[in-house]
């Protein structure tokens, strides 16, 4: 097995791609800061915006040649850094969609000057045209009452019925609040139903996930849940910890229980590189 294989780094991230050969990872879908003053334990999401879109662009530069040429890229974003981000990546790669995730906040008050934002703008990119694309695996199926609507007989037995239909660039999951059963302590942990659908679409089985910002690990666990191999970076040793405890128990979370989840990939690790600010994860170098 490679040895930078289904392991997250507890390093920087763009030191830590150097690890990494060209052209050996199918999906980058990564998360980064969205530079909205959040702290994560380090300076990452408090830059000025000059210094925040000069790091962008080299993450993305860095990042790219890792990508295999029919490979594809998802990235979340808001709309404050979106515009200029997606020029960055337009200039790089095809975009094929701006997925919408409206994660259905309830209305408790909010911007009284401007419209409340309650969605994150995603976008979705692809290398060549003959990116992998498996709209099988993430069909939603139709409701009861639909089914029911198409009962005539020239429905009966329609295999698009069947099937379920194609999921719409606006993704409705709520976001996980702090009773939610899959949240850990991770301020902007996304849910793994959403990762979960892109990299079954965008990933072929035992392919290789690579997520630069892994914040609580979603993308290691949805790729270890999926049957695909992952790699990954996070800087904070503490979210490190976080990411060792969910990778070693992926069925206990809530969405586990919602879904039948694929057989577990062979051990993954989280290796923390040795310096002072790592040692509160010391433990976290033992291979899970
Ligand atoms: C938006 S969060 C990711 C959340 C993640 N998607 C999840 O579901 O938990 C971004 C993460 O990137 C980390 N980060 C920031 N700069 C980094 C860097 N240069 N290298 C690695 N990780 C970094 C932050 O500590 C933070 O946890």
């Amino acid at each position: 097995m490679s040895e930078w294989l289904n392991q997250v780094f507890c390093e920087d991230a763009l030191a830590g791609l150097a690890r990494i050969p060209d052209a050996s990872i199918d999906l980058i879908l990564t998360d980064p800061p969205y530079n909205l003053g959040k702290d994560y334990g380090n300076a990452s999401d408090q830059q000025s915006v000059a210094d925040y879109l000069r790091w962008t662009e080299q993450w993305i530069d860095a990042a790219l040649p890792k990508l295999k040429p029919n490979g594809s890229l998802y990235i979340f974003l808001t709309w404050r850094f979106s515009p200029e981000i997606f020029v960055m990546l337009k200039q790089r790669l095809t975009m094929m969609n701006e997925i919408i995730w409206d994660r259905r906040v309830p209305s408790m008050g909010g911007s009284v000057r401007s419209y409340s934002s309650v969605h994150d703008t995603i976008g979705f990119f692809v290398g060549r045209k003959d990116y992998y694309f498996d709209l099988d695996a993430v069909r939603v199926p139709y409701d009861a009452a639909t089914k029911k609507a198409r009962s005539r007989s020239i429905f009966v037995g329609a295999k698009w019925l069947e099937m379920g239909y194609n999921p719409k660039d606006l993704w409705s999951v709520s976001r996980l609040h702090k009773e939610h059963p899959e949240r850990a302590d991770h301020p902007t942990q996304k849910p793994l139903e959403i990762i979960e659908r892109m990299v079954k679409a965008s990933c072929p089985p035992d392919g290789v996930v690579l997520d630069l910002f892994m914040g609580s690990g979603t993308t290691a666990m949805a790729a270890q849940r999926c049957g695909r191999n992952f790699v990954g970076f996070e800087l904070n040793p503490e979210y490190c910890a976080i990411i060792k405890a969910r990778l070693a128990a992926p069925q206990v979370e809530a969405g586990a229980e919602k879904k039948k989840a694929a057989p577990r990939k062979k051990p993954a690790a989280v290796a923390v590189k040795k310096t002072r600010a790592a040692k509160k994860a010391d433990d976290a170098e033992v291979a899970v």
